[in-house]
């Protein structure tokens, strides 16, 4: 018996009818064709298939796509915005911290989700903090670079982006009506 379920997908609305059992990997690669979500052992052990839930890296293998109902999903497709790589794309680019690339949307993803929570980071921190995200290629040096880099990226776009709205904020006090 088929179920319906509205969650939101990279900033878009979904409605679908989909069998209880399905995974949300399965959900997202074969329902919706993001199929930047890769599915390396549908064990929980790779990592390969993290996506964000309400913000938080977790592994979509593990879940069943009901219990991310009117839940925000990010996938590595929802990441870059305007045509512009995230931060983390861009380091992971710049420093090649990829070989056969199966493992990088989950290692992008998973480390855009532990830059947020923790800013700043040491290699050793980003060593022991996704060591739930596999390379089977085990180019683990350039994506530790990778990870750094792209911390200093997503906080300096932090701080563009909070002096950005300070600038704006002043510059609506300053063009308000005066009111006294
Ligand atoms: S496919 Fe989900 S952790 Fe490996
Ligand atoms: S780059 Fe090949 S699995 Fe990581």
């Amino acid at each position: 018996m088929a179920i319906s379920i509205s969650l939101t997908v990279n900033g878009a609305p979904i409605s679908a009818s989909i069998d209880p059992g399905t995974l949300l990997v399965q959900f997202l690669r074969d329902q919706l064709r993001l199929t930047g979500t890769h599915v390396g052992c549908d064990t929980a052990q790779c990592g390969a298939c993290t996506v964000h839930l309400n913000g938080r890296a977790i592994k979509s293998c593990n879940i069943l796509a009901v219990q991310a109902e009117g839940a925000e999903i990010t996938t590595i497709e929802g990441l870059a915005k305007d045509g512009a790589l995230h931060p983390m794309q861009a380091a992971f680019r710049h420093c090649h911290g990829l070989q056969c690339g199966f493992c990088t949307p989950g290692m992008v993803m998973s480390a855009v989700s532990l830059v947020q929570r923790q800013p700043n980071l040491t290699g050793d921190d980003v060593r022991a903090q996704l060591d739930g995200n596999l390379c089977r290629c085990t180019g683990y040096h350039n994506i530790v670079k990778a990870v750094l880099e792209g911390a200093e990226g997503m906080n300096s776009a932090g701080s563009a982006n909070a002096a950005a709205n300070a600038s704006s904020q002043a510059d609506a006090q300053a063009t308000a009506p005066a009111t006294a």
